[in-house]
């Protein structure tokens, strides 16, 4: 009989039985998935558990905090935090091709990641017990599509803290294996995780990288997040979360177009909404938002946010677009 508290149980007796007295660690990404793999093991093994954030600076405004905060107070979870923000910063500087800022933002989380990891294993090793287990947060749809590897993309090399490399030194634990993601969200409602986590739209690993056409950089980063914290907020006020499969908000920061604002004129960037209905991400269409919200989104964005002064709406399915613009 299928209930999310009879699958939580399930999973803690499961990770308690393999896990024994061991001690894991696990990184999250703010995502779902690796929020409810963490909070099971939390649940099952305590404070031998040690979860690794690793902020990467690439985070939409308030996620950061959800994970730092939220997570930990919902979960009682250890939390080892890595403030990496420079170091993506800088590996980023000046780059503009899609495929590289992907791989230098994967390349740099391993290695922020397995920075975080050699500090942990030091402490735990300091009380006499090595860090046996890797938690990861792979849903099944990840294995079969994959055929039983690595989340992988011909199209655009993905990242996520479940592409991490299969480090041989630990042994992996893997409680979402058998679940699909509306079974994740139960069993984390469960758990009683925050809406704000549970409920988050997909979001992609490298984050507001990827959203940022053009270079990376603090200002663009700080412009992107207040548009896509607008959009986002007259999305759920809308009523619109469910209908809509996620709607990245992307900065043209190498793009600028003139307007007028009060009696000046403006050299501003433009913003495009990519609002996609779709089940799976693998094809989309564009949702056809009501013209009132889009209204509301727009002028909000061009009166609230310095340095945009126009918002365009992406009207493509996928194919031919793909739903993020890198
Ligand atoms: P595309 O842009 O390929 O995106 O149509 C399909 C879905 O995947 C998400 N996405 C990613 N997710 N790491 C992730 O975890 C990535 O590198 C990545 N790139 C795209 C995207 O948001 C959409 O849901």
């Amino acid at each position: 009989d299928w209930t999310a508290d009879n699958i939580a149980e399930e999973q803690i007796e499961r990770i308690r039985t393999q896990v024994g007295t061991g001690k894991a660690i696990c990184g999250l990404s703010g995502g779902v998935d690796s929020a409810v793999a963490a909070a099971l093991v939390q649940r099952a093994i305590g404070d031998q558990l040690t979860c690794v954030f690793v902020n990467h600076g690439l985070l939409r405004e308030g996620e950061a905090e959800q994970v730092e905060k939220d997570f930990v107070a919902s979960t009682g979870a250890k939390l080892y935090i890595a403030d990496e923000r420079e170091r993506f910063l800088s590996a980023l500087d000046g780059v503009t091709d899609p495929e590289t800022k992907r791989k230098i933002i994967g390349r740099e989380f391993i290695r922020a990641f397995e920075a975080a990891e050699a500090a942990i294993i030091a402490e735990a090793a300091s009380e006499g017990e090595p860090v046996k287990f890797l938690v990861q947060g792979t849903l099944y749809p990840d294995i079969v599509e994959s055929g039983g590897g690595e989340g992988t993309s011909n199209i655009k090399s993905h990242h996520n803290v479940g592409g991490l490399p299969e480090d041989l030194q630990f042994e992996l634990v893997e409680p979402l294996r058998t679940l699909f993601k509306d079974e994740v969200r139960a069993v984390g409602r469960e758990l009683g995780l925050p809406e704000e986590i549970v409920g988050r739209q997909p979001f992609p690993g490298p984050g507001l990288g990827i959203r940022i056409i053009g270079a990376v950089n603090e200002e663009r980063l700080s412009i992107l997040r207040k548009a896509d914290a607008i959009a986002r907020a007259e999305l759920t006020a809308a009523g619109l979360d469910e209908e809509v499969w996620q709607m990245p908000v992307v900065l043209l920061a190498d793009v600028r177009s003139v307007g007028v604002q009060g009696d000046h004129r403006t050299y501003g960037h433009p913003i495009v909404l990519r609002p996609v209905s779709s089940e799976d991400a693998m094809t989309a269409d564009w949702s056809h938002l009501p013209y009132d919200l889009l209204s509301k989104i727009s002028n909000r964005i061009t009166n609230e946010v310095d340095g945009v002064n126009r918002v365009v709406l992406d009207v493509t399915s996928k194919p031919p677009g793909t739903i993020e613009w890198e």
